[in-house]
């Protein structure tokens, strides 16, 4: 395969999950991978952290799948919008421009209402939806400059769609990655880039195993139940579902698809 033969994807919380799992297939269909991660704890995140290892871990699998990828790796922290600016910056310096943009760094936090923070919130926002207009703010001016099209592909969530009770900071984030998308797939058009979001529901990862949540949802059974059902019977997606999405929508083949909300939810945002 080598759809994306040359293209350069910059990819951030790659460190494991979905993102490596992005950043592989990517590498795979021949392109190079920018891949960034925060590599440690965020103040409110209920996930377990990611290491150095774990992005370690990332390298070692894109140089096992696709020896020719040229790789730049980078702890980073998608609060911090003058590291990723410098990391895309060093990304068009040594590769030559940038493609694809893969948001994808993520956390997760959850209570019911009356005892949700507005620590847990306001973390939650700033990871999940401003880290995502940073990242899209670091690289866009590059593809614009290049004049050379691209795919901007917005990890949001079923969540992004539907109403997911107790985790409301994490709802509103995702939702908000869907504004960003809209308003930026109308404001990209005329450079020939398109934007578009992803919305997976349950996906087998470390934020796919939230326990906690699921016991919350299961003390609600009754009125929550339904609202978490699937359509086809299969409970959680594996991380390369969500990557056949990437990789399509990243390449020339989804060249006319823009303003998109694809759902890899298994039917749950159509109960
Ligand atoms: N797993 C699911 O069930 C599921 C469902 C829908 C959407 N998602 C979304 O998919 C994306 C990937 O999540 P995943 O399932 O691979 O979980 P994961 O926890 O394995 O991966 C998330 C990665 O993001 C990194 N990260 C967190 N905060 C960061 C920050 N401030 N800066 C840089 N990196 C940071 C983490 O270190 C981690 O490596 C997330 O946006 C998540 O919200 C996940």
């Amino acid at each position: 395969m080598s759809r994306l033969e040359g293209k350069v994807a910059f990819i951030t919380g790659a460190a494991r999950g979905q993102g490596r799992s992005h950043a592989v297939r990517l590498a795979s269909e021949g392109a190079h991978v920018v891949i960034s991660d925060i590599c440690g704890p965020v103040d409110h995140n209920m996930i377990k952290p990611s290491s150095s290892e774990d992005l370690d871990k990332t390298l070692q699998a894109i140089a096992d799948a696709a020896p020719g990828s040229k790789v730049i790796s980078r702890q980073v922290d998608v609060r911090d919008a003058d590291a990723l600016i410098q990391l895309a910056d060093d990304a068009v310096a040594e590769l030559g421009g940038i493609d694809i943009v893969v948001a994808n760094a993520g956390i997760l936090n959850w209570a019911e209402v009356s005892d949700y923070t507005t620590e847990m919130f306001t973390a939650v926002i700033d990871v999940n939806l401003t880290g995502v207009f940073n990242t899209v703010r670091a690289t866009v001016p590059h593809m614009i400059e290049a004049g050379r099209g691209g795919s901007v592909i917005l990890i949001s969530s079923a969540a992004g769609i539907k109403g997911q009770p107790f985790t409301l900071g994490y709802t509103a984030a995702k939702h908000g990655v869907v504004g960003i998308c809209r308003g930026l797939a109308n404001e990209l058009g005329e450079h020939r880039i398109r934007v578009n979001s992803i919305h997976p529901s349950g996906v087998e990862t470390a934020m796919g195993d939230a326990q906690g949540l699921m016991e919350i949802i299961m003390k609600h059974a009754e009125t929550m139940g339904p609202l978490f059902m699937n359509s086809l019977p299969t409970l959680m997606a594996d991380p390369s579902d969500i990557s056949n999405a990437v990789a399509f929508l990243a390449s020339d083949e989804a060249a006319m698809i823009t303003g998109l909300q694809m759902k890899i939810d298994m039917g749950t945002t159509n109960r």
